[in-house]
């Protein structure tokens, strides 16, 4: 059901970054684009972000100038989208994993682990082709190893959303949830 945010409630949402959080194929930018509308708010993708400042393509950035270039780049990108003003920023599955950005983002957002069972995400990604982690390789498998090595550290996001293989619009309502009553719990 879709909750009907009074004007008040939508101010408090929408003065702190709000930032999506998880495995790649978990539906950070399809879900962060329909949240930032239902709050009326912008919303940046840092993939997007990282392809617009290189001029090119995530995949084109791995395979010419490698992973350590683009985890640089990314670095950067999330710093400056986290100090400028509020929005809704889907992370790249890998952001959380430097420290500098963690930092950040504890500093300037609210940070949201959006989870799925892994059979859900492996069925996602394997829709496209664009993911150079996954390129040759068997997708369960990578995301396996992926979820063992990052859950820790997404576990440190402030609030935890589970996904499901439902619509992307019910992760947007349990995410309002989830962030209402954070707010009137620690009044962030
Ligand atoms: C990556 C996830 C991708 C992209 C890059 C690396 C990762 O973003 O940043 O391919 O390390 O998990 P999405 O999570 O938006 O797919």
């Amino acid at each position: 059901m879709t909750a009907v945010l009074s004007a008040s409630e939508l101010k408090r949402l929408n003065t702190r970054t709000i930032a999506l959080v998880g495995l790649m194929g978990v539906g950070k930018s399809t879900v962060g684009r329909r949240l930032a509308s239902r709050l009326g708010m912008k919303f940046c993708d840092a993939d997007d972000e990282i392809e617009e400042a290189a001029g090119m393509s995530v995949s084109d950035i791995f395979a010419t100038l490698g992973e350590a270039a683009f985890r640089d780049g990314e670095a950067r990108v999330m710093r400056r989208l986290l100090e400028g003003r509020p929005i809704v920023l889907a992370t790249g599955g890998g952001a959380m994993l430097n420290p500098d950005t963690r930092a950040h983002l504890k500093r300037h957002a609210v940070t949201i682990w959006l989870k799925a069972d892994l059979s859900i995400v492996a069925r996602r990604v394997a829709k496209r082709d664009t993911r150079p982690l996954l390129r040759g390789k068997d997708p369960a498998e990578i995301l396996k190893g992926l979820a063992e090595a990052r859950y820790p550290i997404y576990a440190e996001a402030d609030l935890v959303v589970e996904t499901g293989g439902g619509a992307h619009a019910e992760a947007v309502e349990a995410i309002i949830k989830a962030l209402t009553e954070h707010q009137a719990e620690t009044g962030a």
